[in-house]
């Protein structure tokens, strides 16, 4: 089934097609611009994830241009200490298992010139549609803890985790995932290769029956 939705200002978000591939791969580098290049999401792999797994990805247009994305798979939950390399078989998602009974998100992006208009909402949102006409449990996604770097000399990752996981501080992208019905449950430290997030993601679950 291929999910498409007109939202706002007549942007339309929908399941990622063979040409929009070139534009993803910019879209990473403008997202992640401190992610290590061996991370980095390219147009090869893009294209094979729409062979393995169509139905998991997503892009948001502002007509032509991409201006957001996410890339997702199906997997069995797992508090497991991984990185992203091995959850995503070196990023080329061969670890996407048919018969997982959860929603794995490899990541979410918005063009910082369309950032803080409710993007990031519709695509968990669309995720989460996505999740429910599979059947599935629910998403799991590994935020990256990107306030982290900032304050890396004055706190340890579990001290920031704890002060996030308690209300204590708010986070760029873990906060964002909070506010949206995301649940903490454990620090993963040497997830990712950016000193922006030191590093760090931190595990969290959103049911499928949570309305986003
Ligand atoms: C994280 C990111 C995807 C958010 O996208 P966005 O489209 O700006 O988010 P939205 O506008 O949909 O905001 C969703 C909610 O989070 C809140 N929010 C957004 N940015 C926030 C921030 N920096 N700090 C705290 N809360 C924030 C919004 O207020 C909104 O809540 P509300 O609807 O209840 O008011 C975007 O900032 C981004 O691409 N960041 C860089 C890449 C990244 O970190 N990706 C995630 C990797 S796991």
């Amino acid at each position: 089934m291929f999910f498409q939705k007109r939202i706002q200002n007549g942007w339309v978000i929908q399941n990622t097609r063979p040409d929009h591939t070139k534009q993803l791969e910019a879209l990473q580098r403008r997202v992640f611009p401190t992610l290590a290049q061996n991370e980095i999401l390219t147009e090869k792999h893009y294209l094979k994830h729409l062979e393995i797994f169509p139905q998991g990805q997503f892009v948001v247009l502002d007509d032509e241009r991409v201006i957001g994305m996410a890339t997702t798979m199906r997997h069995h939950f797992s508090t497991q200490p991984h990185s992203f390399l091995e959850i995503s078989g070196n990023l080329w998602m061969t670890t996407h298992d048919p018969n997982g009974d959860w929603l794995y998100g490899l990541d979410v992006g918005v063009d910082p010139d369309y950032r803080r208009q409710g993007l990031a909402r519709e695509i968990y949102s669309a995720r989460q549609e996505v999740a429910r006409q599979l059947g599935l449990k629910g998403q799991i996604t590994v935020g990256m803890m990107n306030g982290f770097g900032a304050v890396s000399g004055e706190m340890t990752p579990e001290e920031y985790f704890e002060k996030l996981q308690s209300g204590k501080i708010t986070d760029p992208t873990v906060s964002v995932q909070q506010r949206l019905g995301f649940e903490i449950v454990a620090l993963m430290k040497n997830y990712l290769n950016d000193p922006t997030c030191g590093n760090c993601g931190v595990l969290m679950t959103l049911s499928a029956t949570h309305e986003i």
